[in-house]
């Protein structure tokens, strides 16, 4: 049996597939508990996992920093103090719901190298009968899933999405041109985008 799968879980592979070759640093932002960070700093020189909750981020720190190679930082990762151009590689995980949408895929751009990868796996809200479909058709898959794996908690604070897909990925084209922007069965989307 799986152990530790989740909704977010389920897409990391989308992210640990674009992680530049070389990666020499990578911030993972809302880390909660530090499990994606942790699987980074296999791929990744230095990994920052940046946590604005005291308590989600002692838990993470607790659960292991990969013989040194993670850096956890509590801080709003909207106005922590990174140098621009600092990273190869910034995933976001079940966390850009909680950020200004637009202010923060600037930002996030803004922190990348040239020709570094932002990777985000988002949630949404449903409004369109392509996400009521996908909804119908993802509660099941969901549930014969889970009878072949132990979940893992999602970890708190959470927070219901208020963007719908159509306002995420029209930002994303707007800031991000060139992303590769998916909408998948278990109620989350991926967007992956490489800086020139
Ligand atoms: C739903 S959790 C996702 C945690 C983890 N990425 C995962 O996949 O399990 C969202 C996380 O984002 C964090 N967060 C929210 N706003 C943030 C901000 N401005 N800067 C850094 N972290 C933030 C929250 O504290 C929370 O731990």
């Amino acid at each position: 049996m799986h152990s530790d799968w989740n909704h977010n879980i389920h897409y990391h592979g989308v992210i640990l597939g674009s992680i530049p070759p070389n990666c020499k640093s990578a911030l993972d932002v809302g880390c909660g508990h530090g499990l994606f960070a942790r699987q980074l700093a296999r791929h990744c020189e230095r990994v920052t996992a940046i946590d604005v909750d005291h308590e989600t981020l002692l838990r993470g720190r607790a659960a292991g920093n990969s013989e040194g190679r993670i850096t956890f930082v509590e801080g709003d990762v909207m106005t922590h103090p990174f140098c621009d151009d600092s990273f190869d590689l910034i995933s976001v995980i079940a966390t850009l719901h909680h950020l200004p949408l637009t202010t923060a895929l600037g930002r996030l751009r803004n922190l990348l190298k040239s020709g570094g990868v932002l990777g985000v796996i988002g949630l949404y809200r449903a409004h369109t009968i392509q996400d009521y479909a996908y909804a119908a058709a993802g509660k099941p898959a969901s549930w014969i899933l889970r009878q072949f794996r132990s979940c893992a908690d999602v970890r708190p604070p959470l927070q219901e999405p208020r963007e719908t897909l159509e306002k995420i990925r029209a930002s994303c084209d707007a800031l991000l041109p060139g992303n590769k922007f998916r909408q998948h069965l278990l109620f989350r989307y991926s967007m992956v985008w490489r800086k020139p």
